[in-house]
């Protein structure tokens, strides 16, 4: 396995890959990696000959307050990792690498990015798509594979594949979790032990909201303030438990739904202590 920071040398491996007809496959990841990603870099494996993992803390795709200095980042152990899976390439370029001092042309999906997480996140999926898009101009993937736990930002990619003309086929994996339900995600080194127990609330609620929808309920409202008041029950005094937002939206437009008639998506955003953590699962 080689690990890759210059985009030049990641060219020029790739430029003989593809001459050799190999597919190349893309992981696109933040590093900090987890079951979660090694799912979607399995998956890679077996659609693809050629596998690149992406590790890359994008740092216009956080906002000026939130944990660009403190995401975790651990590139030892996520090479040793990727090594183990059978990756090819990690490709981790410097900030500067990827962003001349004066970077001035972006990439906006101005449809699905509105609402959800962009509420509480402006610019997010301006960086994620801006620096999506340049992973596929420096690697040409073939597929690229990308998580149903950050449901909004696959629409967007999507989208941008779609509206741009990307030449890759979009590949999403479903939600890893941890035993007890909680979605793993590199922020859950976070919490701490009190709030790890309370974070598992998330997933109740969304189960909850499953169960409601089995018997029977089909009132997106009535849905949604359910499964908000089992979340706002785990909130006291020794951890704060907030929502951001809970939404029952359809899975392909992401607009707001009030009959539940067909695919929806129940999306939660909930902040526990400091940490924000998101989840959603698909309905029916
Ligand atoms: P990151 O949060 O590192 O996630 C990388 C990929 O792993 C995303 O596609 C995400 O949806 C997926 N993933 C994370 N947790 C998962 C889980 N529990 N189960 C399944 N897949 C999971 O998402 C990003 O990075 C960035 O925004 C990025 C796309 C790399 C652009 O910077």
């Amino acid at each position: 396995m080689q690990i890759i920071s210059s985009v030049v040398d990641m060219r020029v491996i790739l430029r003989e890959k593809r001459s050799a007809g190999q597919r190349v496959g893309l992981v696109p990841t933040m590093g900090s990696l987890h079951e979660g990603h090694l799912s979607l870099v399995r998956k890679a494996k077996k659609l693809s000959d050629f596998v690149i993992v992406s590790v890359f803390v994008n740092p216009i795709q956080f906002g000026p307050h939130e944990d660009l200095a403190a995401y975790p980042r651990d590139m030892a152990r996520d090479a040793e990792l990727c090594e183990e899976e059978g990756v090819d390439v990690v490709f981790s370029p410097s900030p500067e690498m990827m962003y001349n001092k004066s970077h001035s042309t972006y990439v906006e999906e101005v449809f699905l990015s509105k609402g959800l997480c962009s509420l509480s996140r402006p610019g997010h999926f301006r960086g994620v798509a801006t620096i999506v898009a340049k992973l596929f101009n420096i690697i040409q993937p073939d597929i690229a594979v990308f998580g149903q736990k950050d449901a909004q930002q696959v629409r967007v990619i999507d989208r941008m594949i779609r509206d741009l003309n990307f030449p890759v086929k979009l590949i999403i994996c479903p939600i890893v979790r941890e035993k007890d339900g909680l979605a793993m995600s590199s922020r859950n080194a976070y919490l701490s032990s009190e709030e790890r127990k309370r974070a598992t609330c998330i997933y109740g609620a969304l189960c909850h909201g499953q169960s409601l929808y089995d018997k029977g309920e089909r009132d997106a409202q009535r849905l949604a303030d359910e499964i908000r008041t089992l979340i706002n029950k785990q909130n006291d005094a020794s951890v704060s438990i907030s929502i951001d937002y809970v939404e029952i939206i359809d899975y392909e437009s992401l607009e707001r739904v009030d009959k539940i008639e067909k695919a929806v998506l129940i999306a939660v955003a909930v902040r526990v202590g400091q940490t924000r953590l998101i989840d959603n699962i698909i309905i029916p």
